[in-house]
């Protein structure tokens, strides 16, 4: 597993002042341009939502697409998206969540979630919280129950952690890597 972390930072880009000065921008398109880094990063979120008993995986856009897709066939599992609002054609719930500046909106497909499905969501990176805490927040609001929130990293320094805890009511937090 410590060659496993090793190989996953190695792999990941820091862009200073992107999209705005003083951000420091966490690239993770060299990690998937890498076949065995990208493979071993979809086997140890594969192996999170086997061990913890997930039955559907909910990524969320965009990046939580590219990760969440791959992990959900590896582990026979299917993936419902939550994407930004005014994507879906279908009916939707919707969360409104606050941003450092204003507002954003995420949708899901109610339909594709039941109240027999225990959700393992997953992202690229836990920053400040919002995304994910919102995500919890529509799948509960679905129905469906919550197995975790799985990510690739962690902002430790955003304090994302603190604000998605009490939303996930003891389900785990998963950080493959914490920077
Ligand atoms: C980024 C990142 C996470 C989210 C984390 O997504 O991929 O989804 O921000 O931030 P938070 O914890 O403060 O909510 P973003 O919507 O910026 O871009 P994307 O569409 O490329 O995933
Ligand atoms: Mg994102």
């Amino acid at each position: 597993l410590a060659e496993v972390t090793t190989l996953l930072l190695s792999r990941i880009r820091d862009i200073p002042d992107h999209p705005e000065p003083g951000v420091m921008f966490k690239d993770i398109t060299p990690l998937l341009a890498d076949p065995v880094a990208f493979t071993a990063l979809t086997d140890a979120l594969a192996d999170l939502v086997v061990r913890h008993g997930a039955t559907k995986i909910v990524g969320l856009e965009a990046r939580g697409f590219i990760l969440g897709a791959p992990v959900a066939v590896r582990s026979g599992v299917g993936f419902v998206p939550v994407r930004k609002a005014g994507k879906l054609p279908g009916a939707t719930l919707g969360q409104a969540y606050d941003l450092e500046y204003g507002s954003a909106e995420i949708e899901v497909h109610a339909e594709d979630l039941s109240r027999d499905d225990r959700v393992m969501v997953i992202d690229d990176v836990l920053a400040t919280g919002g995304t994910a805490e919102a995500s919890v927040q529509l799948i509960r609001r679905a129905g469906a129950e919550i197995a975790g929130v799985s990510v690739l990293m962690e902002l430790g320094f955003l304090g994302g952690r603190a604000r998605l805890e009490p939303a996930l009511e003891g389900a785990p937090l998963e950080a493959l890597l914490r920077v």
